[in-house]
């Protein structure tokens, strides 16, 4: 997600923004910019760079202060990694500047309609329509003889917004006055001695101050060197309370969870609808994925789809196939990308490769894709880092929109992408044949999905971390589940391999009898994903095995499910949900018990031993 600043006060807002920019570096981007306003020139000076925040201090002439300056670390989403697509952007005259952080979902029909009436724009952003419809609106304000004020044209704007923004934003005739508006992307004031300063999150104001105003989705806030006034949704002047912030600078980088891990486990609700926002039509039954319009009819003509990928990713990559071949009713394989690579898989006409990756910059996956397109097959991507290598080298794609992971641990990636797949299979699906109600009920459920996962973070955290205490002499264990569910065995059990450095098996669980089940006895416990679906029956015959020999068992199950209560030596949770889409449920308990079991073992969770956060090597 992108990191936004702005100051306005007696103070020297280069220098102050500039120091909070670089408090956000930790959330990860590809480009930085910096306007200001210079009243020597009488004018808004920017400068933006892809070489880091400090390479903004080596093009700002130093010796220049200003009253006021708004700053902003992008993590790039609508248009590719590059100077002109650095924030801050400018109207037409380079006099209103804006920083966003989020996504304006109706920024095509903008631009359009601004386009037709003489704004020239520059960049590939949703973001640079934003200062040009404040231009627009002053212009026709002073026109009607209306009110010409910046504060009453930005409202104005943010009414024809849609979708997420965090807004900073500036103009040239009024110097005095810095805006502020939040609606789905967090923004905070921070109250210094000096002035405002305005942020992301607390980390980037901490140096300067710890009193800070929070504002609301819908909120506006006007702030001038001495004083703000905050509207809310319906225009009104509200209250604001001041709160003192108690975190460290360190705290404060992960929102005050104590790992990044943790921090985001919490964000996977967000995450989720962040990945899904504008890529539904629930009353047609259809999924919109923009980045595929140039390759459609071919995917409509596919024959076959080859999923490739590594590790997490790969793993969703195996829930994905289940979800095309019974959604979609098309062929799928799925293969590790090392081993697809290595294989020389045989294509034939009609075959799509998709590739998924949450960096977009793992060595294997990016192989396997050379290897298809060397023999002329269609690749499309399901990427997070947009830019990356992988989002550069498929022909189309769809990005994840979950901002950046810095957790070596995948965790609300591989929600993301299990979401995303779910929009692919109704996208796929709806072509080939899948009707318009299957279209509709999994189109709602999926809108459903963030609030649930926000349902179990709820309830379900102290009971697992008690769970994770009961194990943590154990040094085995077996994850179990079947159909949707095998796939979240095997990231399970990474999982608490990766951070806990425990042996963990993920198994099919119809395979436990062909061999593995011979290890189980009292010391080595199994994981068991039983929600209620098609194969719960047999999942309850799974526990039953187990136990029957002296096996313990963790159980995963739907919630009402009292029979499991009984059958398991601890369950945790889950809602109830189209069977297809449970796996983005079952996996929250097992990132948490992993999470806690590392931390149990005084291991560097976000960190862990031997790992990086994305395999560059092959
Ligand atoms: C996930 O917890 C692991 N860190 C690892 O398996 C990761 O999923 C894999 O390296 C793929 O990374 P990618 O999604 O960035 O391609």
């Amino acid at each position: 997600m992108c990191g936004i600043v702005g100051y306005i006060g007696k103070g020297d807002a280069v220098a102050i923004g500039l120091d909070c920019l670089k408090r956000l570096e930790y959330r990860g981007y590809d480009s930085a910019g910096i306007a200001f306003f210079d009243a020597e020139e009488n004018r808004v000076r920017s400068a933006k760079t892809l070489k880091g925040v400090a390479d903004l201090g080596r093009v700002i002439d130093e010796k220049k202060t200003s009253p006021v300056a708004i700053c902003h670390t992008r993590w790039a989403t609508h248009g590719g990694v590059s100077e002109i697509n650095a924030h801050p952007h400018g109207d037409c005259h380079g006099e209103i500047w804006v920083a966003h952080n989020g996504i304006i979902e109706n920024y095509k029909e903008l631009k359009k309609w601004l386009t037709a009436r003489g704004h020239t724009f520059v960049s590939e952003t949703d973001t640079e329509v934003v200062p040009h419809l404040i231009e627009e609106i002053i212009k026709g304000n002073k026109a009607r003889g209306g009110n010409p004020s910046l504060a009453h044209a930005v409202r104005e704007a943010l009414g024809q917004l849609k979708g997420a923004y965090g807004l900073v934003i500036m103009d040239k005739t009024h110097p005095e006055t810095l805006i502020a508006a939040r609606n789905f992307s967090p923004l905070l004031l921070g109250v210094t001695d000096s002035g405002y300063v305005v942020a992301s999150d607390a980390t980037a104001i901490l140096k300067h101050t710890n009193r800070v105003i929070y504002l609301d989705d819908g909120d506006m806030a006007v702030l001038t060197g001495t004083g703000h006034e905050v509207y809310d949704v319906g225009k009104n002047l509200r209250e604001t309370t001041e709160h003192t912030i108690e975190w460290s600078p360190e705290e404060a980088e992960k929102g005050g969870y104590p790992h990044f891990m943790l921090k985001e486990i919490f964000e996977e609700p967000d995450a989720l609808k962040n990945a899904i926002r504008g890529r539904l039509v629930p009353q047609e039954g259809l999924a919109k994925l923009g980045g595929l319009a140039d390759v459609e009819e071919r995917l409509r003509n596919a024959k076959r789809i080859l999923i490739v990928a590594c590790g997490t990713a790969y793993y969703a990559g195996k829930i994905g196939e289940y979800m095309l071949e019974e959604y979609a009713g098309i062929p799928v394989e799925v293969d590790v990308a090392s081993e697809f690579r290595y294989r020389k898989p045989v294509f034939q006409e009609g075959d799509v490769v998709l590739a998924i990756s949450q960096s977009g910059e793992t060595a294997d996956t990016a192989g396997a894709i050379r290897e298809a397109k060397e023999k002329g097959v269609l690749c499309v991507g399901i990427v997070n880092a947009v830019g990356s290598t992988i989002a550069r080298e498929t022909d189309a794609g769809v990005y994840a929109h979950i901002g950046p992971e810095i957790s070596v641990a995948s965790t609300k990636a591989f929600t993301a992408q299990v979401a995303i797949l779910a929009l692919f299979a109704v996208y796929i699906g709806r072509m080939r044949g899948m009707s318009l109600a299957t279209g509709k009920r999994v189109a709602e459920e999926l809108q459903k999905i963030p609030e649930l996962v926000a349902h179990i973070l709820e309830t379900q955290v102290e009971h697992i971390k008690e769970v994770a205490e009961k194990y943590r002499e154990a040094k085995n264990f077996m994850f179990l589940g079947r159909k949707y569910n095998y796939a979240v065995a095997l990231e399970g059990a990474l999982k608490l391999k990766e951070t806990a450095y425990v042996h963990a098996e993920g198994i099919s669980a119809g395979e436990i009898k062909h061999g593995p089940i011979a290890m189980i006895d009292k010391d080595f416990p199994a994981v068991v994903i039983a929600p209620k679906d098609s194969v719960y029956e047999k999942m309850a015959g799974t526990i039953a095995e187990v136990r029957a020999r002296e096996g313990r068992v963790i159980a995963i199950a739907t919630e009402g499910d009292e029979a499991l209560r009984e059958a398991a030596d601890d369950v945790f949770y889950i809602p109830k949900t189209l069977e297809m889409l449970t796996p983005i449920l079952a996996v929250i308990p097992l990132q948490l018990f992993a999470y806690y079991a590392a931390v149990l073992r005084g291991h560097n969770v976000d960190r862990p031993r031997n790992l990086a956060k994305s395999v560059t090597v092959e």
